[in-house]
């Protein structure tokens, strides 16, 4: 298998990491417009893996060449989140970037699946899935599984043992958890530890300048789940049409991952209130895509 990442900062470099760990991969290829950090990474990388006794081709560059072959691709590339920005007012910068990169996959990699982490991510997997014309099934963002995974550290903190939920909608402020559908054992405030999941990552970005250590672990989930074929199901953000009765914007929605990508969408009956919910997160989105001229 060869996964390639477009994007070595942060998030980039520890998903390699991890990645490199858990999975057992043929190539692992960094791209970024600052060669010399992809080629670093890159090379240490190299020596990380012969450290776990384990080896892949491990390279990295500024040329997207580089990508041909691969079977997924992350991308992290774009701008950081700063204190007090939400993720949407990163939105016109990285669309552009978003499209520049659309426009490079096509060319060297154009059968490889697309995973978008980069920021404000619903926006920004829809932008890379219309650029590149791709089946949507093939295009799709990390979002809800970070939202979840912090809410099921939040539950746990608050003394409960959560068995089964997850977020979905925008990976933003307007992200919800269907709590209808929720199952956790032991007297949590279930309300208090949604609310202090959405500003969480602002929290951790305040103190040490970027999230990377969860985003990492979660894009990891994904890519094993497609790599691996294992049919898990796990929230992410895929463009609907139709489904939960919404089209033509991407946000998170429980999904199978699989070899073919996105390979089903589950659709959850929901009460009223949680499809007003999503609604919302649909209608905020549509709002910033239009903006950027979708
Ligand atoms: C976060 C970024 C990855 O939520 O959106 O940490």
């Amino acid at each position: 298998m060869k996964l390639g990442f477009v994007g070595a900062g942060r998030i980039g470099s520890t998903t390699a990491f991890t990645c490199i760990q858990h999975l057992d991969l043929d190539e692992v290829v960094l791209v970024d417009i600052v060669e010399d950090l992809a080629v670093g990474e890159a090379m240490d990388l190299s020596h990380a893996i012969v450290g776990l006794d384990k080896y892949a081709k491990i390279v990295g560059g500024s040329d997207y060449s580089l990508l041909k072959g691969c079977d997924l691709i992350v991308v992290s590339a774009g701008l950081a989140r700063k204190p007090g920005m939400t993720r949407l007012d990163l939105a016109k910068k990285n669309a552009e970037i978003m499209r520049s990169v659309a426009k490079n996959i096509v060319k060297h990699a154009s059968d490889s699946k697309i995973l978008v982490v980069t920021n404000p991510l619903d926006v920004m997997t829809y932008v890379m899935w219309k650029e590149t014309g791709k089946d949507r099934r093939e295009v799709f963002g990390m979002g809800s599984l970070l939202d979840t995974v912090r809410l099921k550290e939040r539950i746990i903190a608050l003394g409960g043992k959560p068995r089964r939920i997850f977020m979905m909608g925008e990976h933003g402020d307007s992200m919800f958890c269907p709590k209808s559908l929720a199952e956790v054992e032991g007297e949590v405030d279930l309300d208090r530890a949604i609310e202090e999941t959405r500003g969480v990552a602002m929290e951790v970005i305040k103190r040490k300048g970027a999230t990377f250590y969860a985003p990492a672990v979660c894009i990891y989930r994904m890519v094993k789940a497609v790599l691996e074929d294992t049919k898990e199901e796990i929230p992410t953000s895929v463009v609907l049409q139709g489904e939960y009765g919404i089209s033509d914007v991407a946000l998170g929605v429980p999904a199978i991952l699989g070899r073919d990508g996105v390979e089903r969408i589950v659709e959850y009956d929901l009460t009223d209130e949680e499809k007003a919910m999503l609604m919302k997160s649909a209608e905020i989105l549509k709002e910033r895509l239009k903006e950027l001229g979708y």
